[in-house]
Order: C-alpha cells, then structure tokens, then sequence
C-alpha cells in the first residue's frame, strides 16, 4: 500500500520552472486565418469515456496540453492503453465497470477537470485510489465534487477543507442518488454523472442553472442511456443509466471557444483587423461571449456551419469594432465562465459601462481572478469596481491612457493571455509576469498571434 501522506504531497512551487515573462505593445492591424487547439472540456471526456468504453476510441484533434496528458496518463493507471498514431490518439477502453486499482498516485497537475472528472469516474469503484496536484490545484476546493461522492457511499480522507491530495476508497456497491447541484459547475454535474455509470439504476443530476453539457452529449454518443428533461421550474433533470455499456467510438474534437476568445476579443480592439477563426465549437453553453460581444457591437460572421462529433461548429470571421457596453445578465455567467477576463479586456475599449455579473464561482478557480483582473485593470489604467460577485468597467475607447504596467497573473493562464490581448490595443506596452503557464490551454498562443501581426515579445 503507498502512504498518501508521504506520496500523496502537492507538486511543490520549486519543481515550478522560472517565471517566463513577456510584453505586447500597441500592433498594427491583425490578419490571416487560424485554427485552434482542440477543446479541453471535449478532450479530457474523449479520454476518460475512451478509457472506460468498450473497444477502441479514435480521437481527432485532441487538445494535447499538460492538463489533457493528465487525464490520458490518468486513464492508463486504471488499465486503458492509449497511444497516439499519425496525429490520432488511440484508446482502447476497458468496459464500464471494468477500471483496475492505479499503482501509484494519480498527478493531474493544475487541471481541475481531470481530477474532479477522474474522481467521479473511479472514485465509487471497490477500490483505493489516491489523486494529487500542483500547488494551485491543491488550494482549490474539491468539497462540491466530494459531497455528492459520500452520498453515493465513498469515504474520503483529504487534506483539510476537502483540499487536495485525498484518497478516495469506494463501496461494494455505489448508491444512485438524485442530486441537486448546489453551484453551477459542469464539473460537479459531470462527476456524478460518470459516478453514476457504476452504480445500478438510475443517478440523476439537477441543474438550475445550465452548465456546458459536452458530457450528458458524449454519454449518448458512446451508448449511455441518458435521458435530459426541463421541468415545468426550469429545472434539468438529467439522468444516466447505471452498469451500461458503452462502446468505443470516433470523436473529433472541436476547435476551444474558450481559446478562440482571446483571438476575438484581440481582432476586435486592435484597430483595421480582419481574422478568420476556423472551426470553433459552437454550443448555447459555451457562447455567452460571444453573444455579449454581438451586444456589444462587434462584427463577428459565422459562416461554414456543420456537425462534427455531436457538437456544431463554424468559422468565425472577426473585424475590429467600436464596441459599446452592455449590462451582462447573471444568468448568462456560467455559459462564459471561463471568458470573464478577456470580456473585462474588451469593456476596457468600449464606450461606456460594462457590468459583468453572477462571478461569484471566480473566486475558486486557478487564482483568485476576479480580484486579479481587477488589480491588472487598474494598474493599467482602467476604471473599474469590483464586487463579491460583479465587475464594472469603464471603457476608454481606442485605448487612451491605458497601458504600461506590469501585471500579477497568479498562475493563471487566461489572466496571462487576457493582458496580452490587451496590450496589443493600449497606448503602452503592457507585460505580464509569466506565461508559462498557459500551455495549459493554449500552448500556441504567442506564436499564433505573432503569426497574425501581434507584436508579443
Ligand atoms: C469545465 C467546467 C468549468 C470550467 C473549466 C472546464 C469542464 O468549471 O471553468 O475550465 O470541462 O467541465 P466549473 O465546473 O467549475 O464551472
């Protein structure tokens, strides 16, 4: 048996490499036409459904960066066998209800969707299984997915605050459960939900609030029985069969809204811009950037739109706007959960107010990004206030007066790029501490945009 104590410690700050700062300055007009890293949320599902279906899974477009890995090398330590051939990546699963005890500790790194997928894919299984992460990850609450893993009968020893590393031992036999998800978070819906596929009967999530639903989508596609209905409240009851079989299947995996955003958002306020963004994941629940960004004036065209694996996507044809501010209805948060930082950068080249609202879920994520977006507006010369839960930016069109300090990104890689995408507008040159870090997401970033004419050195 390993001893979670001595194996089960964070990644320390020191295995961290040093910081790898950078600096945008004002560019000129940005052109071209670009393709996307592969949508994370969608990537680390293929993996995980892959790795538990039957047979053998083929992924295209999978999004290869350090938190995806995570979860392939997550799906090898309970048995799959993956492997990647002439840019496919090949899973061949075990069979639902099939997963084997890992050996050794699971390290998922700073992603917070594998390990909290991974836990409610394993954690009900008759078995012991020991999950850890980075320091960032470690100081983030696991509590939400954990809670809903106890009702199902699984006993959790974790480092105090429900904090990472913990080690999760599972019943004889998972309890279904009826679940009402107390934040909105697809993260919790989709660990119960895959929870859920070990367990007989029938386990079933509410929701709200409607999160990104990729996993409800990709059950179904692998041979769930899945069954999603809205109440006459508003309420989604989504429910999984339980000890089902699945199938491995084919998955092409879209281009990231969440990435795409940051391309946008730059076309937008970087005077005479003219981008085309290819093959983007288009889906109600990821797109409240987009739509706000309509709201706001922008030119953004879709064009091209067709299904692939389940999802829709398009192309994006993007020219830089005077964009206007807009009130941003609390409701819409959790369909851009991920955008509030780059939003809060266009706010910052529009005429007028922009209130973001409902960010009470900011907080918890891989900094504290509220009060960071925040902090890096003002140092740069935005007007803006901030709340528990809301964010107000004064915009100053053609980014007048704004620009020319260092900004804290906290470890966090859409801070990092949200601040790069501003400095390509400001009057001055604006750096951020490191970038590091956003091989997270977006591993291209710098050299995509310099390939646009974006001056980031
Ligand atoms: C994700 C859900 C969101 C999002 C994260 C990816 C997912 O988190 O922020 O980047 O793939 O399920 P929450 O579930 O905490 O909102």
């Amino acid at each position: 048996m390993l001893d979670p104590a001595r194996e089960g410690t964070p990644t320390p700050m020191t295995d961290r490499p040093p910081l790898l700062p950078a600096t945008a300055r004002r560019s000129p007009a940005l052109a071209g036409h670009v393709g996307l890293p592969g949508d994370r949320s969608i990537s680390h599902r293929a993996l995980l459904l892959g790795g538990l279906a039957s047979g053998e899974t083929r992924i295209s477009g999978l999004f290869e960066g350090d938190d995806v890995l995570y979860s392939a090398k997550a799906m090898r330590a309970f048995g799959a066998r993956i492997d990647k051939a002439g840019g496919e990546w090949f899973v061949r699963g075990l069979g639902n209800g099939c997963l084997l005890e890992p050996e050794g500790v699971l390290d998922f790194g700073n992603s917070g969707t594998g390990a909290r997928l991974a836990m409610g894919l394993a954690g009900v299984y008759d078995m012991t299984t020991w999950f850890r992460g980075d320091a960032s990850l470690s100081r983030r609450p696991m509590g939400r997915v954990l809670d809903p893993l106890r009702l199902m009968g699984v006993q959790v020893e974790s480092t105090p605050g429900d904090r990472l590393p913990l080690t999760l031992r599972g019943p004889k036999t998972a309890a279904p459960i009826a679940y009402r998800v107390p934040v909105p978070s697809a993260q919790v819906k989709s660990a119960v939900l895959l929870a859920g596929l070990n367990a007989p009967g029938v386990t079933t999530v509410i929701e709200p609030v409607p999160t990104r639903d990729h996993t409800e989508k990709m059950l179904r596609v692998f041979g769930a029985g899945v069954e999603i209905e809205t109440d006459a409240g508003g309420l989604r009851h989504i429910r999984v069969e339980g000890q089902g079989r699945l199938t491995g299947q084919s998955v092409a995996v879209p281009g990231d809204p969440s990435a795409a955003a940051f391309v946008v958002v730059a076309a937008l306020i970087v005077p005479g811009s003219d981008v085309v963004v290819e093959n983007v994941l288009i889906n109600p629940t990821r797109n409240g950037l987009f739509d706000t960004l309509l709201e706001m004036g922008a030119s953004i065209e879709m064009s091209n739109r067709r299904s692939s694996g389940g999802e829709d996507v398009a192309d994006l044809r993007v020219r830089a706007s005077q964009l206007r501010g807009v009130t941003v209805p609390p409701e819409r948060a959790p369909s851009m959960i991920d955008e509030h930082p780059v939003l809060a950068v266009a706010a910052a080249f529009a005429e007028g107010e922009t209130l973001m609202q409902g960010l009470a879920e900011s907080p918890p994520r891989e900094s504290d990004r509220l009060a960071l977006v925040a902090a890096g507006l003002r140092a740069n010369g935005v007007d803006c206030e901030d709340g528990k839960d809301w964010l107000l930016v004064r915009g100053s069109p053609e980014g007048r007066g704004l620009g020319g300090k260092t900004v804290e990104t906290g470890l966090d890689h859409r801070i990092a790029m949200s601040f790069l995408v501003m400095g390509l507008a400001a009057e001055s040159a604006i750096t951020v501490d490191d970038t590091g870090m956003i091989s997270a997401s977006f591993p291209q970033f710098v050299e995509l945009m310099r390939g646009l004419g974006a001056e980031i050195e």
